[in-house]
């Protein structure tokens, strides 16, 4: 712990920076706690390729307290990189010992959240809660750049006094397993999600607030937290922060209610953000993510999409089967999103509602045929097609 207090936040060298490599618009999966899970980023990079992946949000506090159901969220493959962990707290001194964590876990960076509106979370002062306390916010943003510059200069998950020795050991298995690059002990990305306010919109006060921490990005949520999913996120209020962040090294994403690449786009276009997260249209949907046609959702075939819920229950199962209080209902509402284009899927939803594995998902699916209906679609679009005559 000796080292770990060694280092002050100001000494911080600027990070390798992934960001800047990224094309641009970015477009990024965004974090979904219940949802984007290891075999779920792994479909939407598969299928989608988005230009970024966030974790599901994890608890610093539930890590130092050696919660293996919050390690189960960092789970990833090296096919998702650029990945980012997100995680959530109140306390700095623990988000300073998950930093070095996730350093020692390979990620290419680490996001704080500061927008999550459950009340669980918020009421505790985390999550959107820090939006109420600027200085905090101020301090978390140090603690986690400090932690990585902890890991960079030598410190190590055993160094740090709450992590515990099943997690050492854990962790250090699966950094021995990192290709070289990602062992070296280079410095990463420090980002926040946020919102725009938390009963009322604060942007003028509230994101000159975070680049002063200088985050290499902000994604900024369109609503307050009072709002929590209701009504429709303000894109005024992402311009403000985007103009707000102009000259800054800080980069802007927009975040909410976004449903097609067209949309993405014209939203980076009038708002001048440097990308956007898109999260629930990717639900069932990777195809969101590809830049080449405007809709090529809808070239996507029923026969594909049952294609890949299968694979996605299959991966399901391999990842968390060996783990403890398996349950396979997770599951179940991603098949529900992946068929609910398909003809007939009012009576296929009720049957997948019921499965309890891959299997009867398999047989499901082939009962009705729609695993090889025959119309299976490149997912490529049609070069031919695109170019003008
Ligand atoms: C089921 C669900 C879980 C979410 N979990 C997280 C999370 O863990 N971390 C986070 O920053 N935001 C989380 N969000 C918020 C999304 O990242 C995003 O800000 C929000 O859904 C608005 O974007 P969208 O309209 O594209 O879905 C979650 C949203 C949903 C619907």
């Amino acid at each position: 712990m000796d080292n770990l207090l060694k280092n002050k936040a100001e000494d911080c060298l600027s990070p390798q920076n992934f960001w800047d490599t990224l094309p641009r618009p970015i477009i990024g999966l965004a974090p979904m706690d219940g949802v984007g899970d290891q075999p779920f980023r792994y479909i939407q990079k598969k299928y989608g390729n988005p230009d970024i992946i966030y974790t599901e949000f994890t608890s610093v506090e539930a890590l130092c307290h050696g919660d293996w159901q919050s390690m189960l969220n960092l789970l990833y493959d090296e096919s998702q990189r650029p990945v980012i962990a997100q995680i959530y707290g109140r306390t700095p001194h623990h988000y300073r010992q998950v930093a070095v964590l996730l350093c020692e876990l390979g990620f290419d960076g680490i996001d704080i959240n500061m927008g999550c509106p459950a009340k669980s979370v918020a009421n505790g002062g985390s999550g959107a809660g820090l939006i109420r306390t600027p200085d905090l916010a101020q301090q978390i943003i140090q603690a986690v750049k400090a932690g990585v510059e902890d890991w960079r200069n030598g410190v190590s998950p055993a160094d740090c006094p709450n992590i515990s020795a099943a997690f050492v050991k854990h962790v250090a298995t699966i950094h021995h397993q990192l290709p070289a690059a990602y062992q070296a002990r280079r410095a990463i990305p420090v980002s926040v999600k946020t919102r725009i306010g938390f009963e009322e919109p604060v942007v003028d006060a509230w994101i000159p607030n975070l680049l002063e921490m200088e985050p290499v990005a902000i994604c900024v949520h369109g609503r307050t937290l009072r709002q929590a999913y209701s009504g429709q996120a303000d894109w005024d209020q992402i311009g403000r922060a985007a103009e707000l962040g102009k000259g800054t090294k800080t980069l802007i994403l927009g975040n909410g209610d976004i449903t097609s690449q067209a949309d993405a786009q014209r939203r980076v276009n009038t708002y001048g953000v440097d990308g956007v997260l898109i999260g629930r249209a990717s639900m069932g949907n990777p195809f969101i993510f590809h830049k080449e046609t405007d809709a090529p959702e809808e070239r996507v075939s029923g026969a594909l999409r049952s294609q890949i819920a299968l694979e996605h229950a299959q991966l399901f199962e391999q990842t968390f089967l060996p783990y403890g209080r398996y349950r396979f209902i997770p599951m179940r509402k991603h098949l529900a999103w992946y068929i609910r284009e398909i003809r007939g899927a009012n009576y296929l939803r009720a049957k997948l509602m019921q499965t309890t594995n891959s299997q009867e998902v398999e047989a499901i699916l082939r009962q009705h045929s729609v695993l090889t209906d025959g119309v299976y679609q490149s997912l490529l679009p049609d070069k031919a097609a695109l170019t003008p005559a």
